[in-house]
Order: structure tokens, then C-alpha cells, then sequence
């Protein structure tokens, strides 16, 4: 039986892990904070100062998915937080880097997070894998992230998920929306013409899950094939919560918060579209936001 280990199990970790289980493969946690996760049976949970216990296991298996780094969503953007939210990554990929010099386990391969945030906003142009990076703290970010990997990691090992924001009741945009909706503070951002790329939880750990079996290097959007813009959303979820979007929230308020949080998370437009994965084969279960969120409750 194949082993995967899955490091930074949060909101898509959890889900992969899930479905992984179920399918009858073995798995191997890594987290800091061993304790919060349940033993079940094929699970193995490794304390991620443990590093032997992590090369013992890497041995073993077939793929590692790398989704450490600490949440962006937490916490205003300080200039202390920025820092975090990037070492956190590179500081990941480095210390995975550096176990895997200690094994020789020809069939191992690598999958890391990125995020859709590599392209920064970049207006009505269709993003593939292929678009340059764009500018800012997040397409930085990113852009460091997947370098040090690149430069971590054997390139024909390697596969990069440039994650969209992920569409779930458990965690992310989705629950804030609710909540905003349903007390009639839902609102539309800026003048609503900037894309938001998107993904449904089941597609992510999906995808992951796709690509662990059939294999292929490089960069991978991880994004539903239908981004729209803000201003049809907000009328999409508006008729969801059977709540008007009597508010607005203004592009000159949204762009004051701090550490440019709102330029970047509420204002920036990323219309990413996952080029390779359906060119591999892969087929979304949500492919339209209107049927992703009538979906999630
Ligand atoms: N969810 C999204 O919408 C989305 C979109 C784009 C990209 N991504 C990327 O995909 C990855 C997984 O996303 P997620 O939503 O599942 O994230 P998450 O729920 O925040 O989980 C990430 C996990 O990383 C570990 N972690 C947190 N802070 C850390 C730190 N400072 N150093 C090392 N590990 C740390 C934690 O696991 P332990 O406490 O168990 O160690 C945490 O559960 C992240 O890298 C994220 O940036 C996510």
C-alpha cells in the first residue's frame, strides 16, 4: 500500500487527508501541533520537530504535499505579519528540502502550495499558467515561495498548485459571506468589475489527489474554469441568503486598510483559469460559483 505524507493539514489538508483515508491509502501528518489531530486507522502522526520520524516516512512514500505557511486571513497586515506569512513558507519548503537530502526515494514527488496571488491583479486578461507574475506583497510572496521550491526540489518532482481562494463551509471566504449576508452586510467591492478566481473544496483536494496519481511537473492553477467578477458574485450570493447587498464597500475604504490587505484581498482582480488541469483531464465538479455556492449551505 502507497504512503502520502501531507504537511500543514488546516482546510485543504483536511479534506485530502479525508479522502485519501478512504480510498485506503496510508498517511502521514506532520504538524506542529500533533495533539489536534485524531488517530485513525492508516494514519500516522508525526510531530514536526521529529525530523527522523519524517525521513523514516518519506522513504516510504510516493508523494508529499506541502501545504505549510501561516494563514494569511489572520491577523491585520502588520509589517510583522507580512514577514511571518513569508517565512513561514520558504523557512517549509526549506526544511522539507533539507529531509529530503537524507533519502533516497527515487519515486517521491513533490506537490507545494502557491496561491493564484503569483498573478497579483492584472484587470479582465485570462491568466494561465503561462502569465508572468505580477506585482505586490502577495504575487512577492509567491514568487519567493516558488523559487526557493524550484530551487529545492528536482524540477521533473515538482509540481506547483497556484491555489484560487477555496469555496467551504469549514473555513475561508465562504463563512464570512454567510454571516455578512444573512445580518444584510454583504457588499459588493469597489466598483464589482475586478475577477475573483475561485475553488470548491471538493475540487481542491480532488486535483491534489488527481495529480498525486497521475503526475505531471511544474505549475498547476488550481482554480475553477468559470472566475467572475465581484459585481455578479455579490448578486449571485444575494439571491442565495435571500438578502438584498444593500451596502457598498467603497474602492477609497477598502483600499486604507491596513498593509494593503483590501487592495490585494478585496480589490485586485485575478482571472485565473486552470489550463493545464483540464488539458490533463481533470473534471471539476463545480465549474460555475452559481453552482458551487448553492452547494455549500
Ligand atoms: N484555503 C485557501 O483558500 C488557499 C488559497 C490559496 C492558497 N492556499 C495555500 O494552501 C496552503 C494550505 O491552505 P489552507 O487553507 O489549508 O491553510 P490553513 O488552514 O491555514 O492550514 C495551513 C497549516 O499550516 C500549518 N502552519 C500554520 N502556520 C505555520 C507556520 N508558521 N509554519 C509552519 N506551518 C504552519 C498549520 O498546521 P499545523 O499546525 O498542524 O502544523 C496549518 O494548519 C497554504 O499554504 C495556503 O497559503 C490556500
Amino acid at each position: 500500500m502507497q504512503t502520502v505524507m501531507v504537511r500543514g493539514v488546516g482546510l485543504i489538508g483536511s479534506l485530502v487527508v479525508d479522502k485519501l483515508l478512504a480510498r485506503g491509502v496510508r498517511v502521514a501528518i506532520v504538524s506542529r501541533n500533533p495533539k489536534r489531530h485524531q488517530g485513525r486507522t492508516n494514519l500516522t502522526i508525526i510531530d514536526r520537530s521529529d525530523n527522523a520520524a519524517q525521513i523514516a516516512a518519506l522513504k516510504e512514500a510516493s508523494a508529499v504535499l506541502n501545504l505549510e505557511g501561516k494563514n494569511l486571513a489572520r491577523g491585520l497586515w502588520t509589517e510583522r505579519n507580512k514577514k511571518e506569512i513569508q517565512t513561514s513558507r520558504k523557512d517549509s519548503v526549506a526544511h522539507l528540502a533539507e529531509l529530503m537530502r537524507k533519502v533516497d526515494n527515487p519515486k517521491l514527488k513533490v506537490l507545494q502550495a502557491s496561491a493564484v496571488g503569483y498573478y497579483g491583479s492584472r484587470g479582465d486578461s485570462i491568466l494561465t499558467e503561462d502569465a508572468d507574475p505580477g506585482s505586490g506583497f502577495l504575487a512577492d510572496t509567491c514568487v519567493d515561495w516558488e523559487s526557493v521550491a524550484l530551487k529545492a526540489f528536482k524540477r521533473d518532482r515538482l509540481a506547483i498548485f497556484r491555489i484560487a481562494p477555496v469555496l467551504s463551509n469549514r473555513g475561508g471566504v465562504f463563512p464570512i459571506w454567510r454571516r455578512s449576508f444573512r445580518v444584510f452586510l454583504g457588499a459588493r467591492s469597489g466598483d464589482g468589475k475586478q475577477y475573483f478566481s475561485w475553488i470548491h473544496e471538493d475540487d481542491i483536494a480532488e486535483m491534489l489527489i488527481y495529480y498525486m496519481e497521475k503526475f505531471s511537473p511544474g505549475p498547476i492553477n488550481a482554480t475553477a474554469p468559470e472566475p467572475l467578477p465581484n459585481g455578479l458574485l455579490t448578486e449571485i450570493l444575494t439571491e442565495k441568503f435571500s438578502r438584498k447587498a444593500v451596502l457598498h464597500l467603497p474602492k477609497f475604504i477598502a483600499a486604507r486598510l491596513p498593509g494593503g490587505f483590501g487592495r490585494e484581498m478585496l480589490l485586485a482582480s485575478t482571472r485565473a483559469v486552470p489550463k493545464r488541469a483540464l488539458a490533463d483531464g481533470f473534471e471539476f465538479r463545480f465549474r460555475t460559483f452559481a453552482d458551487a455556492a448553492e452547494d455549500l449551505s
